[in-house]
Order: structure tokens, then sequence, then C-alpha cells
């Protein structure tokens, strides 16, 4: 029998991302020995040095090339010595956009043994999944200056949304609750009060789908503020949540802090039919680049919810519980600096654990 053979890019990209793929890396390959299959990998070398040498944020063919695989592990993109936008729009956003990877999946789990901010919190109070909008909103990128560095300087941006943009989202995390089989509870994550057009919107939507086509899902709604309320003082009413795209990039940091910081939190960039991209949710962390400091539990997270998208389902359990042995057993503090072992040797630790 032939070993069944996954082709993956692999984006190192910048700051500390390089140091954290390493280590996901490392673990994946023992994964895929373990469970009997070979992840085949090419990497590119997209970001800010890239960037600096060529004058290119993304190489012309880039984003084709990147067709050619299913899937791709990001470490980070951010470099100091380029401006804000440059980078994240020019290779992240463009990704995420041009590979139409509509849904932003980002599970929000406390781990047994992991220090949490939330006084009493346990990881059976936190242990949901947001569904974050990831093409469109205000990251649609509409907008414009009138008299741009004048007194009378004006500023625009508009959220845009399509009906047919939200139906897939909100299809998605139906489909998500309803396999999840937990509470079976849809939280619509908007702000009806106010962005009276674009959140009717989806308000409509997520009515009418949910009434037509999941009975057995409860719909349930809340304000983003409110939502940051909740999140904090009582975290395990959620089950899924799904929301716009901004909304759901900041509740999503506050959820990766309730988790137990940027350490572990992943996330998958998902087109279910094309490419997806997975990736830890922190950013490229400039000033822990090469000290050894970094955690890679995050990336390796990342990387096992890449094989669980692959369809290796075992393995991606594995490493999972691999997580979970290590954060219960030795790496205690999550921080970077303060986990007691370096990024290599935390990488070596969920090597153990999985074998
Ligand atoms: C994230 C990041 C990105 C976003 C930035 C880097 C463009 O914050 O993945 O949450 O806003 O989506
Ligand atoms: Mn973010």
């Amino acid at each position: 029998m032939t070993k069944r053979s996954h082709r993956i890019a692999v984006i190192p990209g910048d700051g500390t991302g390089p140091e954290v793929m390493v280590e996901a890396m490392k673990v994946l390959t023992v994964a895929a020995e373990k469970y009997g299959f070979s992840l085949d990998a090419t990497e590119f070398d997209f970001g800010g040095e890239h960037y600096k040498r060529t004058g290119e944020v993304l190489p012309d063919g880039a984003v084709d090339e990147m067709r050619r695989f299913k899937v791709i592990l990001l470490g980070a993109i951010g470099h100091p010595d380029v401006p804000p936008g440059v980078l994240e729009k020019g290779i992240l956003l463009r990704l995420r956009f041009e590979l139409d990877q509509y849904i932003n999946l980002r599970p929000v789990k406390l781990y047994p043994g992991v220090a949490c901010p939330l006084k009493d919190a346990g990881s059976e109070d936190v242990d949901f999944v947001v569904v974050r909008e990831n093409v469109q909103g205000l990251y649609a990128g509409s907008g414009g200056f009138l008299g741009k560095d004048t007194p009378e300087e004006v500023a625009v941006q508009s959220a845009i949304y399509t009906r047919r943009g939200v139906d897939r989202c909100l299809r998605y995390a139906f489909e998500f609750a309803r396999k999840r089989g937990r509470k079976k509870r849809l939280t619509l994550c908007a702000k009806t009060n106010v962005l009276t057009y674009i959140c009717d919107l989806w308000w409509r939507a997520f009515e009418e789908m949910g009434e037509r086509e999941y009975p057995d899902v409860t719909r349930d709604y809340a304000h983003v503020d409110a939502t940051c309320m909740w999140m904090v003082k009582n975290p395990s009413y959620f089950d899924v949540i799904v929301t716009t795209n901004m909304f759901g990039d900041i509740i999503t940091d506050l959820g990766a802090v309730i988790q137990g910081g940027m350490g572990i939190a992943a996330g998958g960039n998902l087109n279910p039919e094309g490419v997806s991209m997975f990736e830890p949710i922190g950013g490229s962390a400039p000033k822990y680049t090469g000290k050894g400091v970094i955690n890679p539990l995050a990336a390796i997270a990342a990387g096992g919810m890449m094989l669980e998208h692959l369809g290796e389902q075992k393995a991606a359990d594995a490493v999972e519980l691999a997580i979970m042995k290590v954060v219960a057993e030795k790496v205690r503090d999550l921080g970077a600096g303060r986990m007691g072992y370096s990024t290599s040797e935390v990488g070596d630790l969920v090597c153990e654990a999985l074998a």
C-alpha cells in the first residue's frame, strides 16, 4: 500500500514565525510518521525580509502557486521596518481574499492546567468556537480620503456585506454548531442597534436560514459589546459564535487571552471548497525574534487544525492530546520567556508526548 501524502505550502514569514514553524513541522512530521502518512512541504519566503530585499510584497504568480496546495501553514506576518498595513494587506489579507478563505475558525478552549486571567474559570468553563466572516465587511478595503493632509480632511471606510457572503458564512456556522453537537447554540454577535443596515442584513439572513434549515440549532443573539462582557463574566454560556470580520478580529483576541494567551491560540482561514490556511493568532513578536523564548504551541495547534482539515483526524486528535499533556504537566506558564523551556524544548516535549 502506498503511503498517503499531503502537499502543503509553508510560509514561515516574519519575526518569530520561522522559529515556531520549525517546531510545528517537527511535531507534524512525528504525527505523520506515527499515523502512516507523509507531508510534502514546500517553503515560501514571503514576508518583510523578502520585501526589503526585492521591493515586492507577493511575487507575481504567488497566489496561483498557492492554488496548487490544499493547505498553507503560516507562521506570522509583520515586520518592524515596514509600515503597518503593507505586509498585512499585501500578504495575509491578499491570500485570504484571493483564495476566498471566507471563514476564519477560531476555537477558544482552555486546557486543564493552563492559567486563565479569569478568576475561578476552569477548563470546563471555556470551550467555544468563533466563526468569523473573513473576506468582507470593513476589511473589504472600500474607502478613501478627501483633502488628505488638510485641516478639512475627510476619511471614509465602508463595511461591505453581500447577502451571498453572509449566507455562506452563516451556513458554515449552523452546520458547525450542529456537527459540534454540544449545546447546539449559535450566537450571532453583531450590533443591530447601531449598524442598522449591515447588521440588519446579518440578522434577517440568520433568522431566515435558521428557521428554514436549522430548527435543531438554537438561535441566540448578542451585541458585540455585550459579547465581550459575557466572554469574561460567563464564558461557559457560549457554544458557537458567528460574527462579522471586524468584530471577529476583536473578540478573538479576547478569546485568545481567556484560553491562556497568544502562546496557544490558533485558527484556520478556510475555503471549504479551495485552499485553506492555518496560523497561530499571535503576530510576529519582533522583540522576541531569535531568542528561542517564544511559545510554539499556537503554531503546533494550527498544524493540528491543518491535519484535521486534511482528513487526518486521528493524527489531529493526537497532536491536541500531546499539547494538553505538555501544558498540564510541564509548561505551566504559556507566556514568551516564562515557559521554563526554550522554544525548541517545548517542540521536543510535544514530540515526546506524541510518540
Ligand atoms: C488577525 C490579525 C489580522 C486581522 C491582521 C494582521 C491583518 O489581527 O488575523 O486577527 O486583522 O485579521
Ligand atoms: Mn487579530
